[in-house]
């Protein structure tokens, strides 16, 4: 093993933003008792803004960004984990104040590990990546809120999005009729092999009004996008009916009342994968191994990159003009 290593660093000095390939060396790297060399990682929103100078996401320069990794454990001082154990770690401070997965090697606190579960490769288990666990956390809580089948129609808002397109695939093999809410006209075949019973324009969730109350439509919804179209689709879920809310592409205001809550009985949930208790952690990974595991991964796969072309690539999630995931190959 050579004494130093690649990895994606950004950087801020005196108004000076960099993001490029950096050689470390292992006393770079932060605390944890667990080495892990990084086999693929994954892109994710919160990555991009990680490597944008005003994206507010990384607490300290220098930084190595990847809030997602997967890879074979090196050397471990936790007990539970030992050399050539295959293994997950996702969110926590990961590729925000702990050097992430954008890295040939990272090493991290046991505590954060999830050993990757049968039933799915390393590169699989980036392919879903933080995107698709947080799709499958969403899916859950509507169910565990109710939503079956038999209550209509839901929908799916940034659907060709990570965490929309895992929406889509997961609730479509779940018997569920799902409507794709997409900006991008270009993608509906695509939606359709995941899964899309019907695909309607963003336009067709918020046409530039927010009326108090409108007719309804969905018996529940996967909302990773926030802002004004959160608010007019709340307006249009059913009686009883949720959203499950996990993102702000649109913005962070939302511009909503209480009238849905009370005449339709509604709920908001919201959906976290940073903080996700390492209990249900374990088992949704299982799950996305197991029963939610969609039949063709490579089907998400927008691009394959290596570390070299992720300056290039990460500005391309902001700009909202990715199809599934993309993933990163070390
Ligand atoms: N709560 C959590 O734990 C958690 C976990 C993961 C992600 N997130 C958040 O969830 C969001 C999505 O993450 P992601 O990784 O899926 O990102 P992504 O792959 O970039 O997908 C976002 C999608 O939103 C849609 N979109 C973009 N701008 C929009 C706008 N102005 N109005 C309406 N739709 C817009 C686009 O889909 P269409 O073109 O198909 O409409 C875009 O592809 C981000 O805000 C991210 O930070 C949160």
């Amino acid at each position: 093993m050579s004494d130093t290593f690649k990895a994606l660093v950004v950087n801020k000095q005196n108004e000076e933003f960099s993001v490029e390939i950096n050689e470390l060396n292992f006393g770079d790297l932060q605390e944890g008792e667990v080495l892990i060399r990084v086999h693929y990682s994954g892109v994710n929103y919160k990555d991009s803004l990680a490597a944008h100078p005003d994206g507010k996401i990384i607490r300290e320069y220098p930084a190595v960004p990847g809030i997602d990794l997967a890879g074979v454990v090196v050397s471990s001082d936790d007990p539970q984990f030992k050399e050539g154990d295959e293994v997950i770690a996702t969110s926590y401070e990961i590729g925000v104040s702990h050097f992430g997965g954008y890295s040939e090697y990272a090493r991290m606190p046991g505590k954060w590990i999830v050993p990757l579960p049968e039933g799915l490769s390393l590169k699989e288990a980036m392919i879903i990546g933080t995107a698709g666990f947080t799709a499958a956390l969403s899916v859950q809580r509507l169910e565990e809120n109710n939503l079956t089948p038999e209550n209509g129609k839901v929908l799916v808002t940034g659907a060709t999005g990570g965490v929309g397109s895992f929406a889509v695939s997961i609730l479509a093999s779940r018997g569920y009729q799902v409507e794709a809410s997409t900006g991008k006209e270009s993608e509906h075949d695509y939606l359709r092999r995941l899964g899309a019973d019907t695909i309607i324009s963003r336009d067709e969730v918020y046409d530039g009004e927010i009326k108090v109350i409108r007719k309804p439509k969905w018996a529940g919804a996967v909302d990773p996008v926030g802002g004004e179209p959160l608010a007019s689709l709340l307006t249009q879920i059913q009686y009883g009916g949720s959203a499950a809310i996990s993102g702000l592409t649109a913005g962070t205001e939302l511009p909503t009342s209480v009238i849905p809550f009370i005449l339709r009985n509604i709920n908001l949930l919201g959906i976290d994968s940073v903080n996700c208790p390492m209990e249900t952690r374990v088992k949704t990974w299982q799950r996305l191994a197991s029963d939610i595991k969609p039949a063709n991964m490579e089907e998400f796969i927008a691009e394959e990159v290596s570390l070299e072309q992720l300056p290039n690539v990460l500005p391309k999630l902001l700009k909202g003009q990715v199809s599934g995931r993309m993933i990163v190959k070390l």
